[in-house]
C-alpha cells in the first residue's frame, strides 16, 4: 500500500502577539504577550500529519539562518522528512500573528522569504517522490505554478491529491480539476466561488460550485460548526469535536488538513478521515501556537474514543 504523505509548502517563524485589539495605522498599543515559534501552513500540516502517525516528506525552501535551524529542529522532533532546497540568496520567512485575547481568533501577515521562491524545478526534481505518494497535499503560500505542477505530477502518478486553498487566491480551473479533495474554510470557499459561506446550507451551495469546477470532493471547514463534506455520491456534515477551552485557533486549519491526510494515507474512508481531522483540530485549539499545538496519534484516538 502507498502510505507516504508528501507535502509542498512553506515554513516561516511565527511571531505571535496577544492583545485586546489590533493597532490602528499610526498607533502603538501594548500587547499582553509575545511568542516566537515554528509556523507556515505546509510545515504545520507536515508536523500535524507526522504526529498523527503519518510518514511525511515536506518539500520547501529555506534560507541559511537561525529560522532555518528552527525549521529543521521542529521537523526532527515531529518525525518529518525534510526535502529542502537551500537558498542562500534569500531568508527564511516570518509571519506576524495577532491573537485577539478574548476569543483566540487571529489575523496574519506572512512574508514567505525563500519559500516564496519555490520553483517548478524544485518540484520536478522530486517528481518520483510526489508521484509515488499515497497522499499529496499543498496550499497557496508558495507560488501557484509550483503547486499546480506538483498537483499534475501527483495526479499522473496516482497519488490522492488535496489542495488546501489558503490563503485565498484565484485558482486556474485546470488546477482545480487536479484535486481529489479541496479543503477551504468559509472565507476561502467564498473567495473561490463567490458564495458567502455563513451556514451549512451556504457551504452546500459553495461545495456544489466547487464540484462543478472538477474537484472530486469539497470539504469546507466551518470552525466551531465542524466540517461539511460533499462529493458526487454523499453529503455529510461532521460536527466539531471539542477537547476543552479554546486558547488559540491559528493552527486549526493546518491541524485539520494534517490529520485528514494522515487518516486518508492509513486507508480511512474520507468521512472517517474528516472526523479524524476534526479531532486533531479540536485538540490543537486548546493549546497555544501552531506547530507546537499539534496532538499525538494517541491523544487523537483517545478523543475519538471518548465520543463513541
Ligand atoms: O495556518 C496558520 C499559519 O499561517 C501560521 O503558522 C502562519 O505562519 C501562516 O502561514
Amino acid at each position: 500500500m502507498r502510505d507516504t504523505i508528501v507535502i509542498l509548502g512553506v515554513f516561516v517563524a511565527d511571531t505571535a502577539y496577544r492583545a485586546e485589539r489590533q493597532p490602528r495605522m499610526g498607533e502603538t498599543i501594548l500587547g499582553n504577550s509575545f511568542v516566537l515559534g515554528p509556523g507556515g501552513k505546509g510545515s504545520n500540516q507536515s508536523v500535524a500529519a507526522a504526529m498523527a502517525g503519518g510518514r511525511v516528506h515536506f518539500i520547501t525552501r529555506l534560507g541559511r539562518d537561525p529560522f532555518a535551524d528552527m525549521a529543521r529542529a521542529t521537523w526532527a522532533r515531529a518525525g518529518v522528512n525534510p526535502e529542502v532546497t537551500e537558498d542562500p540568496d534569500s531568508y527564511t520567512g516570518a509571519a506576524y500573528i495577532f491573537i485577539e485575547d478574548a476569543t483566540g481568533n487571529n489575523a496574519i501577515i506572512i512574508s514567505p522569504g525563500a519559500a516564496g521562491r519555490i520553483s517548478v524545478s524544485d518540484v520536478e526534481e522530486r517528481a518520483g517522490l510526489i508521484g509515488g505518494a499515497g497522499v499529496f497535499i499543498t496550499q497557496l503560500e508558495q507560488p501557484m505554478p509550483a503547486a499546480h505542477r506538483a498537483l499534475e505530477i501527483a495526479r499522473a502518478g496516482g497519488a490522492r491529491t488535496i489542495l488546501n486553498p489558503a490563503p485565498a487566491a484565484e485558482i486556474p480551473p485546470e488546477m482545480l480539476a487536479l484535486c481529489d479533495f479541496i479543503t477551504p474554510n468559509e472565507s476561502e470557499a467564498e473567495g473561490i466561488t463567490g458564495i458567502e459561506v455563513k451556514t451549512v446550507e451556504d457551504a452546500a451551495r459553495a461545495a456544489d460550485a466547487l464540484l462543478a469546477q472538477g474537484v472530486g470532493a469539497a470539504i469546507i471547514t466551518l470552525g466551531e460548526k465542524g466540517a461539511f463534506y460533499r462529493d458526487a455520491h454523499q453529503t455529510v456534515h461532521v460536527p466539531a469535536i471539542t477537547a476543552g477551552k479554546v486558547v488559540e485557533t491559528t493552527g486549526a486549519g493546518d491541524a485539520f488538513n494534517g490529520g485528514f491526510a494522515a487518516a486518508l494515507a492509513r486507508g480511512a474512508d474520507p468521512i472517517d478521515a474528516v472526523r479524524f481531522g476534526c479531532a486533531t483540530a479540536g485538540i490543537s485549539v486548546t493549546r497555544p501556537g501552531t506547530a507546537p499545538s499539534m496532538p499525538s496519534l494517541a491523544e487523537i484516538e483517545a478523543l475519538l474514543a471518548d465520543g463513541e
